[in-house]
């Protein structure tokens, strides 16, 4: 049985990842920074269906949880076939760029960035060993990042920084995962119900009834669950390193 790594998948989007990952018979690591106790509900539910779900606690901005996280997985699911980089935060605060401070700059890069970063390079370097020993199985890396990667808002600029640099990160290990045929998507959602949103929704809300998106509605975690099934099922061929944008229409200008 195959085995994905959702990052921050206690919830949100990542939790939309991990019930599409289970319908397609995956066995499933969530990870995130809540105590096991907190999530042991989730995981019985989840479990309900003789599925393997597994939950593995640690901040992926912290090198010896990324380490242990990854040494766990192995050993309790086998080998990784397909990290899903979805865990990322928000600002504590959203500030205007002239108020940021460090510590905020510096919680939502290591996370976002940094963290994200050294966890692909550790699960990229088990896929590269497990291709040798499973020639025949397929892999493949795919990064959540934002349509924040381009879109400028000045009273998150951390965040958009964050995921413009993740973005970086889905061109170089596309290219460097390309010489042991290991595809690297990405997906750039637009504006989905989740916690993350939760203290801003009306605001969208309005924005999208006024026509902020085609779609007049806020996506949800099940449409990029979606996605990464398509993805992890190999229907998007030769088409490494490619972003699919999930905004609801939101990035296309209009005139
Ligand atoms: N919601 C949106 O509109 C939207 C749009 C574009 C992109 N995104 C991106 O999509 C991803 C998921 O967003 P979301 O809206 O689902 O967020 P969310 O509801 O706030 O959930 C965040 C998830 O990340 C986990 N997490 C946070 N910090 C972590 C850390 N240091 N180490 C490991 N796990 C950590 C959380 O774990 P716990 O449950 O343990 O706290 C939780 O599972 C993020 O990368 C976000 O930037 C979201």
């Amino acid at each position: 049985m195959k085995t994905a790594l959702v990052t921050g998948g206690s919830r949100g989007i990542g939790l939309g990842i991990v019930e599409q990952l289970l319908k397609n018979d995956y066995q499933v690591a969530i990870n995130g920074v809540r105590d096991q106790k907190n999530v042991q509900p989730l995981i019985d539910s989840l479990n309900i269906n003789g599925v393997r779900v597994v939950y593995f606690q640690g901040n992926i901005g912290n090198k010896s949880d990324r380490q242990r996280i990854v040494e766990d997985i192995q050993q309790k699911l086998g080998p990784i076939h397909v990290l899903v980089n979805n865990a990322g935060v928000a600002p504590k605060k959203r500030k205007d760029i002239l108020e940021i401070d460090e510590d905020s700059y510096d919680f939502v890069m290591d996370i976002n960035l940094k963290g994200t970063f050294f966890l692909s390079q550790l699960v990229a370097k088990s896929m590269i060993e497990s291709k040798i020993h499973y020639p025949k199985d397929s892999f493949c890396i795919i990064n959540i990042t934002s349509i924040s990667a381009s879109v400028a808002s000045i009273s998150r600029g951390e965040y958009c920084i964050s995921k413009a640099g993740a973005s970086m990160l889905t061109k170089l290990f596309a290219v460097r995962m390309a010489a042991v045929g290991i595809p690297v998507y990405e997906i750039q959602p637009g504006i989905i119900r989740t916690d993350m949103t939760a203290a801003v929704q009306e605001k969208y809300e309005q924005l999208i009834k006024d026509g902020l998106t085609l779609d007049k509605r806020l996506g949800i975690p099940q449409d990029i669950g979606k996605i990464v099934s398509t993805l992890v099922h190999g229907e998007l061929p030769y088409a490494t390193g490619q972003i699919i944008t999930a905004d609801g229409g939101l990035m296309i200008r209009r005139l």
